[in-house]
């Protein structure tokens, strides 16, 4: 097990579609036990092989809700369906999200309130979530990554300006820049 360099927006990689996993090998079991103990350091939620680096398509994922029940697992080649979004104004309080990407910012987004991830475990079986609240949050915000979009794509204003000029100070937006959990501590 290794942890890995969080890649930084602006580096290619976050910013394509990711390549289908084609093989269900011990390669792939390496990489979702890196990719879990890296985002356990971070600390993260979620955590997209993007992120890591690697174009490939799946990601992880580890969160408690309010009733203490964890809801953790690995979803490779996802797809993903979603209820409509709701069109009242965003809050500012409940609807912040932040990105491992993008570190120490957070800004808020609607999602939808309802996602119905299907996707395959590393053991290739299929598997469908009929998710809710934050969880499904979690799943757009993960499988956006495997189509190269970051949450900062889909802020509205004023946020969106707030997000690309936050990214311009830090000197972000180019490729090279990484962070590596437990060394670097980049929301200060
Ligand atoms: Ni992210």
């Amino acid at each position: 097990m290794r942890i890995r360099e969080i890649a930084i927006t602006g580096e290619p990689v976050l910013h394509r579609p990711a390549a289908r996993v084609e093989r269900f090998d011990d390669d792939l079991r390496d990489l979702v036990t890196d990719m879990f103990a890296t985002m356990e350091l971070a600390p993260g939620v979620g955590l997209a092989a993007p992120q890591i680096g690697e174009d490939r398509a799946l990601f992880v994922y580890d969160w408690v809700d309010d009733d203490e029940r964890q809801h953790r697992g690995v979803a490779i080649n996802p797809t993903i369906m979603l209820a409509p979004l709701r069109v009242d104004p965003v809050d500012e309080d409940e609807e912040l999200e932040g990105c491992l990407s993008v570190p120490g910012e957070r800004f808020p987004l609607r999602r939808s309130d309802r996602a119905i991830l299907t996707a395959w475990n590393v053991d290739g079986n299929e598997f469908t979530v009929d998710a809710e609240g934050w969880l499904a949050r979690i799943f757009q915000h993960e499988y956006d990554h495997l189509r190269g979009i970051l949450y900062n794509d889909r802020l509205v204003e004023p946020f969106f300006t707030e997000a690309r000029d936050a990214i311009h100070r830090e000197g972000w937006g180019k490729p090279g820049f990484s962070w590596l959990p437990g060394r670097d501590h980049p929301e200060g």
